[in-house]
């Protein structure tokens, strides 16, 4: 695809704010940062929602102990922390909660081609990686937990390392376009904010349609590589797990692992 010259406006923790209306939370850009996600688990207050985006992560966390590539001032490193007043079992299907959000934001920006979910929570375009979520909880008190919600989506990158060139898609390889950063940051806030309420006064089930409208596996073969498992996906349960048809018919639920 031909490049459009890169007019980059920088995140800016006012415009977001001012976006998010009343009542928004605490918010904070960084320059650089190791991590947006390991900022807010070291911070001292976790009693009220906050946010950390940062342009540039110099150790940016994946899941299962990866590393997440954050290049500077082209993407979203964000991460929002969250007090649920609510046992951590409830909470086992946040981070699928979180993907359905992220295409949710997406939606709502005009943004219509088909964006996938992989179980439990990558956002996929075409079967290349364009966002990936990672929850990290802690308890706070008794029976109480705070979530940090980590989400890295690749938003106006263009240049994939050699590595990354065909496993990932951004946004503007996908529209043709670049975004506003900071008009993602408040869609996705925003969405985040409704979604994590909707959970704490309901229940993962209030998600699973759309869950289903997202679901980018159903139906289909795969493996779980770190599991050694194949078979057909069958969606998932009431807690979040992924229900797995095996060759002899047995439905197998699975709570961690990888779709290959
Ligand atoms: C994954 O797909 O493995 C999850 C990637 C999560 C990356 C985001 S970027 C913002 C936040 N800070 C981090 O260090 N990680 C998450």
């Amino acid at each position: 695809m031909h490049k459009k010259p890169y007019n980059n406006i920088p995140l800016d923790s006012v415009i977001i704010e001012q976006g998010l209306g009343d009542c928004p939370p605490a918010i904070e850009v960084f320059q650089e940062i190791d991590s947006t996600n390991l900022y807010l688990k070291n911070c001292n207050n976790m009693s009220a929602q906050r946010i950390c985006l940062a342009e540039q992560q110099t150790a940016g966390r994946g899941r299962m102990g990866r590393y997440w590539y954050s290049p500077s001032a082209e993407n979203l490193y964000l991460s929002f922390l969250y007090p649920f007043n609510m046992e951590l079992p409830k909470l086992t299907g946040l981070s699928l909660v979180v993907g359905i959000s992220c295409i949710e934001a997406l939606e709502k920006l005009g943004i219509k081609e088909k964006i996938e979910l992989k179980w439990p929570n990558d956002g996929m375009y075409q079967g290349k990686k364009l966002f990936g979520i990672l929850v990290e909880t802690q308890a706070s008190a008794l029976d109480s937990y705070v979530a940090i919600i980590g989400i890295g989506m690749n938003v106006n990158m263009c240049d994939f390392t050699e590595e990354l060139v065909n496993k990932c898609a951004s946004l503007y390889n996908i529209t043709g376009e670049y975004l506003d950063r900071n008009l993602l940051a408040i869609e996705l806030i925003e969405t985040l904010r409704t979604n994590c309420k909707k959970l704490t006064t309901s229940s993962l089930a209030s998600f699973s349609a759309q869950w289903q409208k997202y679901d980018g596996y159903y139906g289909k073969t795969i493996t779980i590589n770190n599991q050694n498992y194949n078979g057909i996906a069958r969606g998932i349960d009431a807690q979040g797990n992924l229900l797995l048809e095996l060759a002899d018919g047995t439905i197998k639920i699975l709570n961690s692992g990888d779709i290959n």
